[in-house]
């Protein structure tokens, strides 16, 4: 099958968001759009630990073509984190605990820079990049008539430039380390780490907005649209992120969804051309 992203393409992007974008951006879908601002409100933290952990690694490696993409792999996380920070602060502000969460993830990631070895820490950069490559395949199959163009947009870049990217800590990590039971048993751990940071800001932010109590309704609208949400994410996402468990796995052999050339398209074309 014809590869549909060949190539690490570092984009800039001049994203701009109406100052009073309603944190629910994806209409009627307070549920899904927490979860999306929750990942969202890791990346500044998470992407710059995954750039000190490539940065660390950078010399160890000999190869010339992963140094190449290993550079490139930094540029794009620079670049989407950076993005990220100025969407996260369309809404950091008018919710109280934002910045105590945002404190415990700095924290976090900070310590595992200075205290965790580099073997742990690219483990749990390619857990990362693994549930990223399931996330982005499953996104290009949704519908998103009901997104905000705005956000759509930036997670839409996003997520192609992290399947674009998707096979370069995996190819790190066999490299300098290999140990394939290492690999799965800090993916267990890493796993659950983003997932319990993502349901703790998620649910932060739903308690923080009254209208889950009144226009979305209430606990029954709440169990309606979660069991619907936790159905596409065992459907879509967990087969995917699970084959990253396998002795066999490499992030190339996962079929990339024909979908992605639409989200590719719209990113090249929003794309800053350089003159
Ligand atoms: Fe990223
Ligand atoms: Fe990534």
């Amino acid at each position: 099958m014809m590869d549909l992203l060949p190539t690490i393409t570092v984009r800039r992007m001049g994203f701009e968001y109406p100052p009073d974008l309603d944190p629910v951006f994806i209409q009627g879908e307070p549920e899904e759009s927490y979860l999306f601002a929750a990942l969202s409100l890791l990346l500044p933290y998470l992407e710059p630990y995954l750039i000190r952990t490539m940065k660390d690694a950078r010399n160890r490696i000999t190869d010339p073509a992963l140094l190449r993409d290993l550079d490139k792999f930094i540029a794009q996380e620079g670049q989407h984190y950076t993005q990220h920070a100025r969407f996260n602060a369309l809404f950091r502000d008018r919710v109280d605990g934002i910045a105590d969460l945002e404190r415990t993830m700095n924290a976090e990631y900070r310590r595992f820079s200075s205290s965790r070895s580099l073997r742990f820490n690219l483990a749990y950069s390619e857990a990362f990049e693994a549930l990223a490559t399931a996330v982005a395949c499953a996104y290009a199959d949704q519908d998103h008539s009901k997104w905000h163009p705005a956000a759509e947009d930036l997670f839409g870049w996003h997520l192609v430039e992290e399947l674009e990217h998707r096979a370069v800590v995996f190819d790190v990590y066999q490299q300098l380390c290999g140990d394939y039971l290492y690999r799965v048993k800090v993916a267990q751990f890493a796993h659950r780490h983003l997932l319990g940071f993502a349901r703790r800001a998620m649910m932060h932010l739903l308690d923080a907005d009254p209208r889950c109590e009144t226009t979305f309704g209430g606990a029954a609208g709440r169990r309606r649209r979660m069991r619907r949400l936790v159905g596409v994410m065992l459907r879509e996402v967990l087969p995917r992120a699970l084959k990253s468990y396998s002795p066999r796995y490499s992030p190339r052999d996962l079929p990339i969804t024909p979908s992605v050339a639409a989200l590719k398209s719209r990113a090249d074309e929003l794309a800053v051309k350089s003159s």
